[in-house]
């Protein structure tokens, strides 16, 4: 068993609702992050209810005051074994496009704020050699395209920030899981059209395998996106810039 006390950074997240009930199901220990103190409780009678071993709560913007949730989990959630940072928006991309401000604010929350707390949390991981810090980014982040380049230059940054921390966690025997997935049905997607979209159980599912096998260090969810975004990758910028997508 790799993990059993586990810190959630945006633990209201659609995605990631299927798994936090599988890890209450197998009576892991959890601190649960985000910004609604309201839902937070809802989620941890649930998975109370379910089994969970213990369920802590911090109310906080994640994007707001990172020493705050730190301190928070060192002093109330001591000798946590895994991270999961799954907060993100995707804001309007038309209004990115003529709103600076804006367009940096989706920066400011997919990115540096997230950069800013995996820093802090690496020292935690750093100095107990061990565990598991996984982070939800986004197969948009692997080639910019028209429709959503600014929350998928915010994925790509941080997936290359999290190829950085694994080589430098490695010596430490902690392992940094980064997780890509293509379109979820989630709140974030609600009203939108996209292709080949997936439900958040067979994801979390996903998710879950990854975090108890210690080998995984990269997975696309579903499946099938690791093969299409090779395919993805390779593309031609000049044939690429054209197409609408
Ligand atoms: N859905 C997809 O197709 C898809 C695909 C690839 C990657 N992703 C990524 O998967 C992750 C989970 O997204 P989701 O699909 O589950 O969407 P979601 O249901 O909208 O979840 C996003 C979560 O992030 C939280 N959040 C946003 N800003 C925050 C802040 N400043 N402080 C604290 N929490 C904040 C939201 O809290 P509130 O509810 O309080 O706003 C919400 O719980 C995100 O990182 C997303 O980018 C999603």
């Amino acid at each position: 068993m790799l993990m059993q006390r586990i810190v959630i950074l945006g633990a209201t997240s659609t995605m990631i609702q299927p798994l936090l009930r599988m890890m209450a199901k197998e009576g892991k220990e959890l601190l649960l992050v985000a910004r609604s103190q309201e839902r937070l409780d809802a989620v941890r009678a649930d998975l109370l209810a379910r089994g969970a071993a213990s369920v802590l709560t911090l109310e906080a913007d994640l994007t707001a005051s990172p020493d705050l949730v730190y301190s928070f989990a060192e002093q109330c959630f001591p000798g946590f074994d895994t991270l999961l940072l799954s907060y993100g928006t995707m804001l309007d991309q038309t209004r990115c496009q003529v709103d600076g401000e804006y367009a940096v604010r989706e920066l400011h929350t997919n990115f540096v704020s997230a950069v800013a707390l995996l820093t802090l949390f690496a020292k935690h991981f750093e100095s107990r050699h061990s565990g598991t810090i996984a982070v939800i980014t986004s197969v948009a982040g692997e080639r910019g395209r028209r429709s959503n380049y600014v929350y998928g230059a915010a994925k790509g940054g941080l997936s290359i920030f999290l190829q950085g921390l694994r080589s430098r966690m490695h010596g430490f025997g902690v392992r940094v899981l980064t997780i890509k997935p293509g379109p979820v049905r989630t709140a974030m997607t609600a009203g939108l059209h996209l292709p080949m979209i997936a439900s958040t159980e067979s994801v979390s599912r996903d998710i879950y395998r990854a975090l108890e096998k210690s080998h995984r260090e990269v997975i696309y969810t579903p499946r099938r996106w690791r093969p299409v975004m090779t395919v993805i990758r390779a593309l031609p910028e000049q044939f690429f810039k054209r197409l609408s997508i």
